[in-house]
């Protein structure tokens, strides 16, 4: 009898990359590279397998399930993102899908943390005149590079999962004032409390579900997009998002691009219509040319997708990834799956 055959669109890390190869009873077709895998050697490759190990950069979709065909059991995605997956098709097929949630929560926690900063202080248009050269020709004085504070700041979010409570941990400690959040179900409290921040007054700053976009844009000093990409959040934050928000505020977008209007924020930023941005993800990444109008505007920082991007985290990643690639194979409990 031929062994079950499992697909994996790159190369893992070390530790990771042994417990597959452990799996002697699997026959393992992988994409031996950091690099994207093609789509063509995806699909040419996907025939007969029973389990799929994809980054957020592979579509699962029909052509890609009809082409591995009956035998397909299981998806593991390397990603907390599920929106490059379509989901109801697994679901009405019966095939699994395992994610990694809560592995790199604290780091993507950081880099937010990292790009509210960033945007508030004017880090990357900082930074930039210095590399110009410029900095002789602006001699310290009391306004410059002056940008807003975070102690005393209130902070919205759009989204309010796990990453977005763990980002509210760490803002505490820089004195923000108040938190509002909205969820799916508008003026409803979070889902889950994951770290005993909510409900009856466990943290001195108030933490308060939003009624509306309109509240969350109208009363935030920082914005911070955590929500997933969905139909119903797909340029959530545009023209009148942005234009409701205040002139002094910043917008931070780690989830996905597409959840902002990029030609929305260039307008906003061209027109000083809100302080400045921080992003590290953006509509089409990665194509984002060196011509790319969003480039052009000083008051945003774009960094490449890089939220996760810790040796531990990764590391974390690639081996709950594994772990749900053969819990799917065997029926067994996955470290994290979606529930379908
Ligand atoms: C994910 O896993 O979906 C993140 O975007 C990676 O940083």
């Amino acid at each position: 009898m031929s062994k079950p055959k499992v697909v994996v669109t790159r190369k893992l890390i070390d530790h990771a990359q042994a417990l597959l190869d452990s799996n002697k009873d699997l026959e393992i077709v992988q994409w031996d590279s950091e690099k994207p895998a093609p789509r063509e050697w995806l699909l040419q490759n996907a025939q007969n397998a029973s389990g799929i190990l994809v980054m957020l950069t592979d579509k699962i979709d029909t052509e890609l399930v009809s082409t591995a065909g009956s035998t397909l059991k299981t998806i593991s995605s390397f990603s907390v993102g599920t929106d490059h997956v379509d989901t109801a098709l697994l679901k009405s097929h019966n095939i699994r899908l395992g994610y990694t949630p809560t592995a790199l929560t604290d780091a993507v926690a950081d880099l937010t943390v990292m790009l509210t900063l960033m945007a508030q202080r004017r880090g990357g248009e900082a930074m930039a005149k210095v590399l110009d050269g410029e900095w002789p020709q602006m001699p310290w004085h009391p306004l410059l590079m002056t940008g807003p504070q975070l102690g005393g700041s209130t902070v919205g979010f759009l989204g309010f999962g796990r990453i977005a409570q763990a980002t509210v941990k760490r803002l505490l400690g820089f004195g923000v004032k108040k938190v509002v959040y909205l969820t799916s179900r508008p003026g409803e409290g979070a889902r889950e409390d994951h770290y005993g921040l909510l409900g009856g007054g466990k943290s001195e700053v108030p933490i308060q579900p939003a009624k509306s976009w309109e509240e969350v844009a109208s009363e935030s000093d920082v914005v911070i997009v955590g929500c997933a990409l969905t139909p119903s959040t797909k340029h959530l934050v545009g023209k009148e998002f942005l234009a409701k928000m205040k002139k002094t505020a910043v917008l931070v977008n780690i989830a996905r691009g597409g959840v902002v209007d990029t030609d929305a924020l260039v307008e906003a930023l061209d027109q000083d219509r809100i302080f400045g941005a921080g992003l590290d993800v953006i509509e089409g990444e990665p194509n984002v040319p060196k011509d790319h109008p969003i480039l052009k505007q000083k008051r945003c920082v774009l960094v490449p997708h890089i939220g996760s991007a810790t040796v531990p985290t990764r590391e974390q990643m690639a081996e709950e990834s594994v772990k749900n690639l053969l819990a799917g194979l065997r029926g067994e409990e996955m470290v994290n799956e979606v529930k379908l």
